[in-house]
């Protein structure tokens, strides 16, 4: 098949990772006989030196005439003096809105080979496989925000539709998987978390009676991801609550290098991404972890160019690599890997 895809390498570890999916890339199109169009745009911070601007226009106009996006990462201490007037950040959730991806997709599920890496207990980690449903583009994210010397706002509103669109991409997935969503919410302080509890409950109650509904407080619920994570299936939380959740959750799989995320709207169209950042830490040191970026493309495959079992392909490699004991080193402190040196594009 053809198809076309914007890369936005971005910033920090974000060009190396990159780099690592796109070998991954070729190796698909010539086992299986694809011509994927990459074509690279300025997205970011070395968007924001290049530019003025951290989503330029050319870098829209791609993205709107491609098949799907694949992102690195972006931010970094280059631009986040809190006084400067426009950020890395700015532009992802610019994108984000600007592409209608409202819903993110992120699968926490424990690898085995990793089980020992992870700061939880071995017992608590059997059979976690969590889908994380994250509201993407509402919320405090996007709500009027003002600040002065003294003084500081920002504005957290979602509408009872933004509400049940998000619920129905979490009714979809669960009823493909266990039959039951835990949404979380702070409905005992938030206004916006009453209303999502009561369009949650009124939209499954009345026509999704197979469906198992849990409602539970997000305080409580970073408690209950450690003390019971294998009880969950979808967890369904706003845009916030999400964000939190999930870097809490990637602790379960042991690096939250592994994770990637899928962010989706109406047609076939998302945007995929890993879910760590740009990890200014480990910058050209060749050592990131490229499986939450490879993993990424997998889900471009499956999800938008229907590639089912291209994605596949891509997802049994990393584990292959795994069970190869070939880690980089957030996986393991022994016998590492760099993030070029992991063979996966010779595995598919
Ligand atoms: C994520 C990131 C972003 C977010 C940041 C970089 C703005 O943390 O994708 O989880 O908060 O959405
Ligand atoms: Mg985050």
């Amino acid at each position: 098949m053809k198809a076309k895809v914007t890369l936005l390498s971005g910033d920090g570890i974000g060009p190396e990772i990159c780099q690592e999916a796109l070998k991954v890339l070729s190796a698909i199109e010539d086992k299986y006989d694809h011509e994927i169009e990459v074509r690279e745009a300025l997205f970011g911070g070395i968007a924001i030196d290049q530019t003025g601007s951290p989503y330029p226009d050319q870098t829209r106009v791609l993205c709107k005439e491609s098949d799907a996006v694949l992102l690195g990462a972006v931010g970094g201490p280059k631009w986040s003096d809190p006084k400067s007037e426009t950020r890395p950040e700015k532009g992802l959730l610019d994108m984000r809105s600007d592409l209608g991806v409202y819903a993110n997709i992120r699968h926490i599920k424990t690898y085995p080979q990793l089980i020992e890496n992870s700061p939880i207990k071995n017992k608590y980690l059997e059979n976690v496989d969590i889908v994380f449903v994250r509201e993407l583009i509402g919320g405090i994210y996007f709500g009027q925000k003002e600040r002065n010397e003294n003084d500081a706002m920002d504005v957290c509103q979602y509408t009872k539709d933004e509400i049940i669109r998000i619920t129905q991409v979490a009714i979809e997935l669960a009823s493909a998987r266990k039959n039951k969503i835990t949404s979380v919410d702070k409905a005992n302080v938030m206004a916006t978390s009453q209303l999502w509890r009561s369009v949650t409950t009124d939209l499954i109650e009345s026509q999704f009676k197979d469906i198992e509904l849990e409602h539970i407080l997000v305080d409580a619920a970073t408690m209950h991801l450690l003390s019971r994570p294998s009880d969950f299936d979808v967890i369904l939380a706003d845009n916030l609550f999400g964000d939190i959740l999930t870097d809490e959750a990637s602790m379960l799989t042991g690096s939250i290098g592994m994770i990637p995320s899928a962010s989706l709207g109406n047609e076939s169209f998302g945007v995929y991404e890993p879910i760590h950042g740009s990890a200014p830490d480990i910058q050209n040191q060749g050592i990131a972890n490229p499986c939450g970026m490879i993993l990424s493309l997998a889900l471009l495959l499956r999800h938008s160019l229907k590639l089912e079992t291209e994605a596949s392909a891509i997802e049994s490699a990393v584990n292959e690599t795994l069970n190869q004991g070939i880690y980089t080193a957030d996986l393991s402190n022994k016998d590492v890997v760099d993030t070029a040196h992991n063979g996966f594009s010779n595995r598919i």
